[in-house]
């Protein structure tokens, strides 16, 4: 399955056609999440997918199905949910879909372990776009020193596309640092920066497995580089 190439293609849409996808793309799109390998194998993720009828939230696209995530307590929980569904997120681009991730979505039975979800279908106009049409910060703003992985994280979505990320390449490594606060009014409106790093870091791992380079995520090293201003410093990809 090629995740790499809806990388520099997709684009969030809010028009779907409302028409269920077909029983066994849902069974196959289940199979494919359950066959990521996990940023981090002790966070536990759930996820279920519903209908509109299951959801609530404000100015929710009329889509066929939310994708409703959730996870039990954890400092990195929304980390590896972004890095998680991310990669689901980019399985149904790549098989014509297209997808909005929501900060807003919620299940209608309350759920105290809820984290966020996302509307997928099938577009009613093509969800792609050129890779010089995406609006995101330049490479220097995002990351400092050189590896040809930090592309593909460069463009990968965030939520108020606030791209909350830094990366520090560091030979073999690359050091991953997240702002936890947008500022201002961004910040007060808007609390997943720490799921928006995940989200990139898939972008990461992806652009990796294209380039045939292993993905080995830790967490708690000591030694890592001081990170820019308002940033903190996440774990290093090796
Ligand atoms: C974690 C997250 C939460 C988001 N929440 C919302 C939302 O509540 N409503 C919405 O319309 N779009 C939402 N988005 C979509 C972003 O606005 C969009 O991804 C971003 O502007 C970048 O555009 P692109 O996805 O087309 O590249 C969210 C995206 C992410 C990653």
């Amino acid at each position: 399955m090629d995740l790499y190439t809806p990388i520099f293609t997709r684009a969030s849409t809010r028009k779907f056609d409302p028409s269920p996808l077909p029983a066994d793309t849902l069974s196959q799109l289940e199979d494919f999440i359950s066959q990521v390998k996990p940023l981090l194998p002790d966070v536990k993720l759930e996820h279920r997918i519903v209908s509109g009828n299951d959801v609530k939230g404000m100015a929710l696209p009329k889509a066929p199905h939310f994708l409703l995530i959730s996870g039990r307590e954890h400092p990195l929980r929304n980390t590896a949910a972004g890095f998680l569904y991310q990669h689901a997120e980019l399985w149904l681009y790549a098989h014509g879909y297209a997808t909005r991730w929501l900060g807003g979505v919620k299940p209608k039975q309350p759920d105290p372990n809820h984290i966020i979800g996302m509307a997928f279908g099938k577009p009613t106009e093509p969800a792609v776009r050129k890779p010089e049409d995406f609006k995101r910060k330049p490479l220097s703003e995002i990351a400092r020193g050189t590896d040809s992985r930090l592309e593909a994280a460069r463009l990968a979505p965030s939520g108020m596309n606030g791209q909350p990320w830094y990366y520090i390449a560091d030979g073999n490594k690359i050091h991953v640092c997240y702002k936890p606060s947008l500022g201002g009014l961004l910040g007060k409106m808007y609390n997943l920066t720490d799921l928006d790093v995940g989200i990139s870091l898939c972008h990461l791992a992806v652009a990796g497995e294209h380039e045939g380079k292993s993905f080995r995520f830790t967490v708690n090293k000591t030694g890592f580089p001081a990170p820019p201003a308002g940033f903190v410093y996440v774990g290093t990809v090796e």
